[in-house]
Formats: structure tokens, sequence, C-alpha cells
């Protein structure tokens, strides 16, 4: 028997926990059922929380690049799946990740997105915290014999910087992905990544469940449908991609880049101008190469339908040197932004669909090796 015909194409609307957790197995198998995961994968809510817990827990989340966080003060905060995360350099250039939340009374310290500010002070009865997450001070507690202000701190999370980038992982124990990377470092070293200036970064919210857009950022196959005009005119070596499965959070996808790169400012060989060399990192990192260009991607859940995108392109300093900086991150957002909005209003129309009872689960192409790619990652990660 065809080992895909034993798995059931059937959505089963209301398959349990355990059904779809025995139906992501498969896709562990050496020879994996080439059809979609079924469709209640993105709509259940058991299955979100368990992708809390097993997942966003403690995974290591990009969240962006060093030079957001350059200066004492600067920080990053957002929300991993509900969980609610502040970044901050403080004034002897130390990189944390906090818990954002006032430890009397439950107030959110700040609001997510960026900025620069000396502590947190909170807004509800002005407790302040200094950018290591310490408790600096607690107006009117000195007569709670109870309470210990020196014990009194924001929880810390693990972060963690890769060449520039910075990744945090709620599970301030987590063992580094570095040796996971170690094949990715070395076949990145001509493109001096940590060297890279960032000229454009962007976040947006998208309306749709987070794995909906971590398995269409595994493929090119709908560069047809979703980017005629912008992204499959730059493919000029066609949609086909080799995907190497290195360990359960590291896969790197290659495609052949059909007229090689021009480059002036990077030693990238004649091989590495002939490819789009890019990697995931599970669940929801993807940095990508295009020439000397550079972008990354980070696909966080906000909640269960809601996902936030968070983006930057990189270049190499020299590119920019002197060159007229403004206008090239006019260009480079002109862009992104056309394909970003495509990339949205395709995957938003289907999350719209998502929870239809008439859904059966989808026939993969072989043009879409990546996503189940991505799927044997998640079946290791919830099972
Ligand atoms: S909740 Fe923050 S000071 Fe009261
Ligand atoms: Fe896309």
């Amino acid at each position: 028997m065809n080992p895909t015909e034993a798995v059931a194409t059937t959505a089963g609307a209301l398959l349990s926990t355990s059904e779809l957790l025995a139906d992501l197995r498969h896709y562990l198998r050496p020879d994996p059922p080439a059809l979609s995961m079924p469709p209640r994968m993105f709509t259940s809510p058991e299955i979100y929380e368990l992708e809390r817990e097993r997942i966003f827990g403690r995974s290591w989340v990009l969240v962006g690049h060093v030079s957001q966080l350059a200066g004492a003060g600067d920080y990053i905060a957002l929300d991993i799946a509900g969980e609610p995360v502040v970044v901050t350099r403080d004034e002897r250039g130390r990189l944390h990740a906090l818990s954002p939340v006032c430890r009397h009374r439950m107030m959110p310290l700040v609001e997510p997105g960026s900025g620069n500010t000396r502590d947190f002070t909170c807004s509800y009865h002005l407790w302040r915290y200094g950018l290591d997450g310490s408790l600096v001070a607690a107006t009117h507690m000195r007569d709670n014999t109870d309470f210990d202000p020196s014990g009194c701190r924001l929880p810390t999370f693990a972060v963690h910087q890769w060449q520039g980038l910075v990744f945090v992982n709620l599970d301030a124990g987590a063992p580094s992905f570095a040796d996971d990377l170690a094949v990715v470092d070395a076949e990145m070293a001509n493109y001096h990544l940590d060297a890279m200036v960032q000229v454009s970064t962007w976040t947006e919210e998208w309306h749709c469940n987070w794995k909906i857009a971590v398995e269409n950022s595994h493929e090119n196959y709908h560069a047809l449908g979703f980017h005629p005009q912008t992204v499959k005119p730059l493919m000029t070596g066609g949609i086909d991609m080799n995907v190497h499965l290195d360990s359960p959070l590291v896969t790197r996808l290659i495609s052949p880049a059909g007229n090689p790169f021009d480059v002036r400012f990077l030693p990238l060989t004649e091989a590495e101008r002939r490819v789009m060399y890019s990697f995931r990192l599970f669940p929801c990192a993807a940095v990508a190469t295009f020439g000397e260009s550079i972008a990354w991607l980070s696909l966080i859940p906000v909640s269960i339908d809601r996902t936030q995108v968070r983006g930057g392109t990189l270049m190499p300093a020299a590119a920019v040197d002197g060159a007229d900086l403004p206008a090239i991150r006019a260009e480079i957002e002109a862009v992104t932004s056309v394909i970003n909005g495509e990339d949205r209003r395709g995957l938003e129309a289907v999350q719209r669909t998502v929870g239809s009872r008439y859904l059966e689960r989808g026939h993969l192409s072989p043009k879409e090796p990546g996503v189940l790619a991505f799927y044997r990652n998640l079946a290791l990660a919830l099972s």
C-alpha cells in the first residue's frame, strides 16, 4: 500500500487533540504523507495551548537586529504567544529579556513597540524598575514589613545574539541553538552577516494563525499566485528549492538563482552567486539571502488567529557607506510593503476559510518540500 493512502485526507472538523497529534506524527516518517495538515490544527484552542507550552514557552524567537538595541535604554517590547516580553540594553551594555508586568498588581509596564527609556515606571502606583529588571523604588511600601524590595524584580528570560540578530527564549535555562546553526555559520561565512547594516525594519500584524504564515514562508510555489509581478520575476532559476533538514531546529532552503547575482562588496564564490541561500530556525524565524541583500523575518503568534510579522533588511556596510541611506530605505520599504501586502491579503483570506466544515487535507506539490520539513519539526516539538 502506498503509505500516503494510510493517512486520512478528510479534515474531520472536530478531530480530538490526540487524533490531531497522531496525524502530525506521520510527518516524522521517512516517507511523510504529501498532505497538508488537518485544518483543525489551525483552529483548535487545545493545539494552540500546547503550542504555547511546548513551543513558544521554550523556543528561541527572533525579535530584531542588534542595531535596534544599540544604545543604553533602547528596548523592544512585544508579545510572544500571549506573553509580554521586553528586551533592553542596560547602562553597562548588557542585553536583558524581561517580563514587563508590574509585580504589585499586574500593570503592564510598557506597550508593545520600541523606544528608549531610563527605566520602567509603572503608571498605576509608580513602582520603578531598572533596565535589568531590578526594583529601584516602590512608593509607600516601607511600612509593609512582609515586603522585601531586594527580593522583588521582573522575571528574566534568556536572550542570545547570533550574527547581529537578537533572539529571546521564555525558558531562562534554555540550551543555546549555536550548535544547530554551525552548518549555517560555515556556509554563510562569506556573507559577513554580523558586519551588515540594517537598512530597514518593520512590524505588522496579520490576521491569521502563525502556522499559516510559517508554512507559506517555507515554499516558493506561492510566488506564482500571490506575487506574479513582484517576487516571481526575481526567481530567474524557477521555484524549486533544495531542503536540508539539519536538526529539529534548523532547515536550510536553497533555491537556484538562475542569473548569477552581481556582487560588489562581499567575497561570494561563483557557486554562492548562483543560489538564494536561506534557513529557518524553528519555530518562526527566517533568514534569506538575495545576493548581497539579506532579509530576516519572524512570524510570532499574538493569539490563535493573529500573527506579528517582524522583519528587516541587511546590507554590507560598504554598500551603504556614503550612499543616500534614506533613499535606499525608502526604496526597500516600498518593495517590502507591496510584497508583504500580497502575502498578508492571501493568508488572511486562507484564515477566513480555515474553519469551514467541508475542508479536507490538501495534496502537496513536489514544489513544497519545505512545508513538510516544517511539519516534521512541528511534530517533533508537539508530540
Ligand atoms: S500595579 Fe504597578 S505600581 Fe501598582
Ligand atoms: Fe510570499
